[in-house]
């Protein structure tokens, strides 16, 4: 073979050497330069490539506090190669959310998010105008007007799963409330947002069954949950994920790849998104069809009218995405919240006994409250789910990044910095919560000095500033009026088959890795 040609491009050693170091200064530019950037602020020795994630993976999110304790309230957490800033602090926090609102505006976009596109495309994940106008757009939804005529909707659901307690008080069968509360939420997130009726609640299902005998909203549900759960920030993620905490330039590559590999996490992933968008797509299809003639008011009607006035922002693509948001905040987060208050009230009696009074004293088991009522004659119980909310949070971090360099807490942090707000720290912190490991819900009483002494960002379970919650009025409402109407006709007790302490997992929302188990306990009072 004539290698002569080889030749005629010759390399000296002088030109290999310099091009393979200048290979590897920009490696490691791009491994450390975001490092770099914010090295002044204090925190762990990082590893190389996985920066903190090994104490990640012995201490799970407790590190964040343990961290605080040592470094300080604020400091740096590498995941992986992008360092986050960690706010431990009310008064950072404050800033941060607020008074720095201006130059810290967005919502930093993890590995996770960035290997599902339906996310990207929320309120949650979007930016600048593309998100004011989302967000002004779905914010008549959740109008108090809107919410007080949701409350039949809310009700007729939690009613309608009476049967599926009765029969467990009857059988004394373990239930996993956990499992249930997904159902109730989904069902009713699902009913107030696009008028569909999942059915996953009632005790029988009155959808149409497939061939393979899971109903259709069932296999939905399943895996709106499986790609909800296997979202995960941490080492125990997809491939494309973990690659994408430690070289995110080849993340993308990485999940076009594997995505086409049968049985890898990412294949399985890419299938529940495809699924999960033609499913959703069907709906907002059909609806802007049916659209015309409706009277009533839900959200997909709210996005759709939106999508007159700003056609370029609300295309179906992001019509789509928002439903889905909607799904995934509405449900998860929400069924989270009711299990915690369970599993926390069944492990104390006296708090029970208190809630049990002011349920029973509020009328007749089929008094359905009002709007004003939920607002005002269940002080007890609305110190029980704040106090539910601190003890086992969902959201334990808020994730924000920087639009432009900005000083705080002492720190010059450069534009694109990821600012993490740690509310999970400030909730376990004795300065703001005295004796925080005790379950104690009259630390929320307004009276109480408690209350009257802690710094007014000390609790923030709905987020601060201009990205705080949408949904929060809706939550609350929901989580309530559940509340009222289990507590009036059972009592809940643990199940020997329940862990304890209590195992999560942990993804883009807090899980119970084993459920809530629990025994039901049908009340003898008419
Ligand atoms: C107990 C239930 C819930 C909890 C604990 C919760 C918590 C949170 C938190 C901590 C944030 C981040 C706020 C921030 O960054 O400052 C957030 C944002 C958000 N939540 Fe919720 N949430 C709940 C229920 C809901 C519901 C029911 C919906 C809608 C139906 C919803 C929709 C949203 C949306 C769209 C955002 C993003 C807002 C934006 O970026 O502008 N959430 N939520």
């Amino acid at each position: 073979m004539d290698l002569n040609w080889l030749f005629l491009f010759p390399m000296n050693g002088a030109a290999i050497l310099f091009t393979a170091v200048a290979i590897m200064g920009g490696l490691v530019a791009y491994l450390y330069g975001p490092h770099w950037k914010v090295r002044k602020v204090p925190g762990p020795p990082t590893r190389p490539l996985i920066g903190h994630l090994h104490l990640m993976a012995k201490y799970g999110p407790d590190l964040f506090t343990l961290l605080a304790k040592k470094y300080g309230p604020i400091y740096r957490y590498h995941m992986g190669r992008q360092p986050l800033i960690i706010i431990a602090d009310a008064e950072l926090c404050r800033e941060v959310g607020t008074r720095k609102a201006k130059e810290i505006p967005h919502r930093s976009i993890p590995s996770p998010i960035t290997a599902a596109p339906i996310h990207q495309k929320g309120i949650f994940f979007s930016r600048d105008e593309q998100w004011s106008t989302m967000r002004s757009t779905v914010t008549s939804f959740f109008h108090t007007s809107s919410l007080s005529t949701m409350i039949p909707t809310m009700q007729s659901f939690i009613e309608s799963a009476t049967q599926i307690f009765d029969s467990h008080a009857q059988t004394q069968q373990d239930m996993d409330f956990s499992k249930f509360s997904i159902k109730l939420a989904t069902d009713v997130v699902g009913q107030a947002s696009f008028g569909v009726d999942f059915g996953l609640s009632k005790p029988h299902s009155t959808i149409n069954t497939t061939k393979d005998g899971c109903d259709e909203a069932t296999q939905f549900i399943n895996q709106h949950i499986f790609n909800t759960t296997n979202l995960k920030m941490d080492l125990s993620g997809s491939l494309s994920i973990i690659i994408g905490l430690v070289l995110p330039i080849l993340q993308e590559p990485c999940r076009q790849i594997l995505k086409r590999i049968p049985g890898t996490m990412d294949w399985k992933l890419e299938r529940g998104y495809r699924d999960l968008g033609g499913r959703l797509d069907r709906i907002v299809e059909k609806r802007m069809e049916e659209e015309k003639g409706r009277t009533s008011k839900d959200y997909l009607s709210v996005l759709l009218s939106g999508r007159e006035r700003k056609q370029n922002y609300l295309t179906q693509e992001y019509i789509s995405a928002l439903a889905y948001e909607q799904l995934l905040t509405g449900s998860a987060t929400v069924a989270f919240s009711m299990s915690s208050i369970i599993y926390l009230v069944a492990a104390h009696p006296h708090v029970e006994k208190k809630l049990l009074e002011e349920i029973d004293g509020f009328g007749p088991k089929d008094k359905t409250p009002t709007l004003e009522d939920l607002k005002d004659k269940f002080p007890y119980l609305e110190q029980v789910i704040h106090e539910s909310m601190r003890y086992i949070p969902s959201s334990p971090l808020i994730a924000r990044e920087t639009a432009t360099d900005v000083e705080i807490g002492g720190y010059l942090l450069p534009k694109g910095a990821w600012v993490w707000l740690c509310i999970g720290a400030l909730l376990m912190d004795p300065k703001n919560f005295p004796e925080p490991e005790k379950f104690k819900p009259e630390r929320f009483d307004p009276n109480c000095e408690e209350m009257k002494q802690r710094h007014p960002s000390a609790f923030l379970p709905f987020g601060i500033g201009s990205r705080t919650c949408t949904g929060k009025q809706f939550a609350q409402q929901e989580i309530k009026l559940t509340m009222i109407h289990l507590y009036r006709r059972y009592v809940f007790r643990h199940s020997s088959n329940m862990e304890y302490p209590l195992e999560f997992t942990y993804g883009l929302i807090r899980s119970f890795k084993n459920g809530v188990k629990v025994r039901v306990i049908k009340r003898n009072i008419d």
